[in-house]
This record gives C-alpha cells, sequence and structure tokens, in this order.
C-alpha cells in the first residue's frame, strides 16, 4: 500500500493508471476509520480496479466552535485498516498542500447547503464542497464513495458534480449501524457511557416514525410530535433539529407526506463528566409514503 503525501505524486499516478486503463476508486474520509468506512472501502472495492482513501481533518468545514482540535486522529490504527482492506493507496496530504499559502478559492452549493445542518453550521457545506472538489481534482477517480448517513453531504457532492459537469460518479453507501442500531460515525468514540447509552434514541426515534407511516400516519406534524417525544426520553440530548423534507431537494415536507421523505434528525449529546465536550451526532432514513386509499362504498 502506498502513502502519498503530494497532490502533485497523486495526479501523476492518477494520469499513469488512467492510460493504463485502471479504473480508480477514491473514498474521502477524514480518518478515524470504522466498519462503516470499510463498507464504503468495500463497495469501492467491486466497482474498481484501484481503490484509493484520502484522510484529511479539513479545517473548513468545521466553525470555530467546532470539535477540530478534539477530532480523533489514529493515524496507525487507520493505515492498519486500509491495509486489511486492501486499500492500494492512502492520500495524506498536509493542511498547506490542501489549501496552499495565500489560497481564497472555495466551492459552494448555495441552496443545498441551507437547511439542516447548514442552518447551525453556516460555512460546513462550503468546506465540504471545496475540499471534495479539491480532492476529485487531485485523485481523478472514476469513482467516489461516500456514505449516506451524511444525507446532506451526499445531495451536495451530487449537485456540485452534476453542476461542474465533473466527470466522476459519486456512489453512496447505506449508514453501517451498532447491535443496537446507532450509526456508526468516528464521533461515537467522544461519547462518555452515559450519552453512548442514550443515542440509542436517534435510530428509536426513526423507527418510530417509520412505524407509524406504516400503519397509515400521512401528516408532517404528527410524525415530528412523535420523533420529538422519542427524543425527549434522552437526558442528555438537545435537539438540533428533526426534519422532515422532500428527499431530492431538501425543501421543507409538506402537511400531508406524499413523496419520498427525508426525516433528518441531529441531536447534541452532553457528557456527564465534560459537559462542555458535547458529541453532536447525526442519523436520517427516508420514508416512502404509500398514498391514502380513498373511502369507497
Ligand atoms: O464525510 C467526511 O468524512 C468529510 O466530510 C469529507 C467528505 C471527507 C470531506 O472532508
Amino acid at each position: 500500500m502506498r502513502v502519498i503525501e503530494t497532490a502533485r505524486a497523486l495526479q501523476t499516478l492518477a494520469e499513469a493508471e488512467r492510460c493504463a486503463g485502471q479504473r480508480l476508486a477514491l473514498v474521502p474520509t477524514m480518518g478515524a476509520l470504522h466498519a462503516g468506512h470499510r463498507a464504503l472501502l468495500d463497495a469501492a472495492r467491486k466497482r474498481a480496479d484501484r481503490v484509493w482513501l484520502s484522510i484529511f481533518v479539513n479545517p473548513t468545514q468545521f466553525g470555530p466552535k467546532e470539535d477540530l482540535a478534539r477530532y480523533p486522529r489514529p493515524r496507525e490504527h487507520d493505515l492498519k485498516l486500509c491495509r486489511e482492506a486492501g486499500v492500494d493507496a492512502v492520500f495524506l496530504p498536509s493542511e498547506e498542500e490542501m489549501y496552499p499559502p495565500g489560497s481564497q478559492t472555495f466551492v459552494e452549493v448555495t441552496e443545498l447547503s441551507q437547511g439542516l445542518c447548514g442552518r447551525s453550521r453556516p460555512a460546513h457545506f462550503r468546506g465540504v464542497a471545496t475540499v471534495v472538489t479539491k480532492l476529485l481534482l487531485i485523485a481523478k477517480p472514476h469513482l467516489a464513495v461516500f456514505g449516506e448517513k451524511d444525507y446532506q453531504q451526499l445531495a451536495v457532492i451530487r449537485r456540485l458534480v452534476q453542476d461542474l459537469r465533473m466527470d466522476v460518479e459519486i456512489l453512496g453507501v447505506p449508514t453501517v449501524r451498532e447491535v443496537d442500531g446507532l450509526a456508526l460515525s468516528s464521533r461515537n468514540v467522544s461519547l462518555a457511557a452515559e450519552a453512548r447509552q442514550q443515542a440509542r434514541v436517534l435510530v428509536r426515534a426513526l423507527e418510530a416514525a417509520e412505524r407509524a407511516l406504516a400503519s397509515g400516519e400521512l401528516e408532517s406534524a404528527e410524525l415530528l410530535d412523535l420523533v420529538r417525544g422519542e427524543l425527549a426520553k434522552a437526558s442528555r440530548a438537545r435537539v438540533d433539529y428533526a426534519e422532515l423534507c422532500d428527499a431530492q431537494t431538501l425543501a421543507p415536507a409538506p402537511s400531508v407526506l406524499a413523496v419520498p421523505t427525508l426525516l433528518a434528525l441531529a441531536v447534541v449529546f452532553r457528557n456527564a463528566s465534560e459537559p462542555d465536550a458535547s458529541v453532536r451526532l447525526i442519523d436520517n432514513r427516508v420514508l416512502y409514503p404509500k398514498p391514502r386509499q380513498e373511502n369507497r362504498l
């Protein structure tokens, strides 16, 4: 497995591999790899000859009060996971490599970046769109793979690739979960025991909405009441948002659901021992409403 630190070296390798007719897949990450990333790598391996993974904790997608400094960086563990997964090359650039001195260019996907996570993290998706654009320009992959847990991020990336006419396929991979249903996330390791136990409330809330929908509940307000009721059971949780929106456009859902609808949640969990070190988790589910049957006598 090669470890590559400069954009120039990866660009040169990409040229050579493309000329040799190899199909390239890139899995962009911020490291702290887990089984969710492994699923992205396995999906990439099925569809490409060369699988590359990038690790870069991107400063521009963190707000001033967010956890950039605390973000886990277990490099040896990450490289081991990559070796075991048969990764061909890991791209491990420095901050200066990704943002050369004097950098002033950003990529912004305007509408899709505004709601949900964009509301409490105003510069987040600009940072994501910028770094993903750079990574795609450097690695020149045929395919790039992302997790569906970050649903809004995936929507932003699909839009930017379409808008910039980039010649790359974007693949979304279903969320991998712990046995109790908690979506895998690099931030889960920062949850203290009590908050970790309460974090199950996220998947319970999603499941409650799904069950209500299956039994005929199509009213947005009712579904959201149910979801908020579930989340309120966790004393360490503060709800950032619980929203229903169009699964394609992310526009707010109508009062009666009729088309595939994203139920998206973001919840901040406070650790008892370190109340300042809170952990923000997101999760989502796409709900597929069945149209109401008219009563026919
Ligand atoms: O999902 C992530 O890990 C990051 O947001 C990404 C896509 C690697 C960009 O920094």
